[in-house]
């Protein structure tokens, strides 16, 4: 090889070093776009309400790209957003902002029962090289004027006559059939919606989140309406269930925790696995016997809270009902065990379940219940208005047609 070729050789091998450290310092791989071109961050998923309360919400949306993130709020009061300047809220993880594809900003310190818009914001990590230099792109927010749609959504409020909602369970993914059974919840005026567990039959990847019902949720209500979720005993399982808590967070950071609306008062509990802990399907990961004994010690303090005891509606949401129509499986059993002897002398009005896949209406003494118990089927959703006086339950199909109607009277 001649002294030329060689030298050439090398200015090659050099080049190619230099363009792979390059590389190996950017966060996104330039792919087939232009090598100075990097992602624009998108709104993947969401936003959606979660933990919602008095004085607080917070919202959660997924982005295409690790980002920084903060959220804007303005009350609903007529104002241009961009009048002034908004108060900005951010995430903060341990006093430090996460940059992530998931994002959870609470907002805190509102008015209860008052409507406020709010925006999201996320700006790209674009360069990563620790603590020595971090390069953000620009900031990308959902745009009022460009989409004419302003997300806005309203805290809770204990002083109101009524608490309105509606929920669905036992989903399995179903997408099509979620969007039909959820389809007009935003023009129905609800406070909230539930998701009454097992929206998913497994957890594998947070994509089957949004592939299952969470991107339609996005499209239909969930900028708008908050959501209170609990899992199912489904939600136990795959490899990215751990990631639940994560997008679904609640006021307690556990996956049982309660809330006040109008006159009811909420206790949303998580049922844990339906077959005993060391089944072969559980690989020897499932400790839901833990969770459940925890969960009991935890529903006596409020069963014997202040908050608790002046509401007066009460409510239990659980997946997994106390019931079946054969013979029951241990978390079944476990539940009437553990948390039946504190709901059935608590006064509760109203328990609402799914699992059983099909519809059941327990009058009170059913089951050693001291309550009556709605099992929502996988195929209906079921819409409550809650007053003082009384509980009018409609099971509507995926039809919009009203399968079944309950009025029940609170003593
Ligand atoms: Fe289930």
């Amino acid at each position: 090889m001649t002294p030329k070729k060689i030298l050439l050789l090398n200015l090659l091998l050099l080049l190619n070093a230099s363009l792979i450290e390059a590389q190996s310092t950017l966060q996104y791989s330039p792919g087939t776009e232009p090598s100075n071109s990097f992602p624009k961050p998108r709104i993947a998923c969401g936003p959606w309400i979660q933990a919602a309360g008095e004085t607080e919400f917070t919202v959660v949306w997924e982005t295409n790209v690790p980002c920084i993130s903060w959220v804007e709020v303005a009350p609903d009061d007529g104002t241009n957003f961009y009048a002034t300047e908004r108060p900005k809220y951010y995430e903060s993880r341990y006093g430090r902002r996460p940059v992530s594809t998931l994002h959870h900003v609470r907002i805190k310190d509102l008015q209860g029962g008052t409507r406020y818009r709010y925006r999201v914001f996320q700006q790209a990590l674009l360069l990563d090289e620790g603590n020595k230099r971090m390069i953000f792109g620009e900031a990308y927010g959902n745009d009022f004027n460009f989409t004419k749609i302003e997300f806005k959504t309203k805290t809770l409020d204990p002083s109101r006559s009524e608490s309105r909602f509606t929920m669905v369970n036992d989903i399995h993914g179903e997408d099509s059939l979620f969007r039909r059974l959820t389809k007009d919840v935003v023009k129905e005026k609800i406070d909230f919606v539930i998701f009454n567990g097992d929206m998913l039959s497994q957890i594998e990847s947070t994509q089957q989140i949004v592939d299952g019902y969470m991107k339609s949720a996005s499209e239909l209500f969930s900028p708008f309406i908050p959501i209170f979720a609990v899992r199912g005993n489904h939600e136990h399982r795959g490899s990215a269930s751990y990631d639940y808590m994560r997008w679904f967070p609640t006021s307690t950071n556990e996956p049982y925790y309660t809330f006040r609306d109008g006159p009811a008062f909420y206790i949303a509990m998580d049922c844990g696995e339906d077959k005993p802990d060391n089944d072969i399907r559980y690989y020897g990961l499932s400790l839901t016997d833990q969770v459940r004994e925890e969960q009991a010690e935890w529903l006596k303090q409020v069963v014997a809270s202040d908050e608790f005891k002046s509401a007066p509606v009460k409510i239990v949401i659980l997946h997994i009902p106390p019931y079946s129509k054969g013979t029951q499986w241990h978390g079944m059993r476990e539940i009437n065990r553990l948390f039946m002897p504190i709901l059935n002398s608590a006064g509760i009005d109203l328990m609402l379940s799914g699992h059983l896949h099909s519809h059941h209406y327990l009058e009170k003494g059913t089951t050693d219940n001291n309550f009556p118990i709605l099992i929502n089927s996988n195929k209906t959703r079921l819409d409550a208005i809650i007053d003082k006086e009384r509980i009018n339950l409609k099971i509507v199909d995926a039809d919009g047609k009203i399968v079944h109607n309950y009025l029940i009277k609170n003593d």
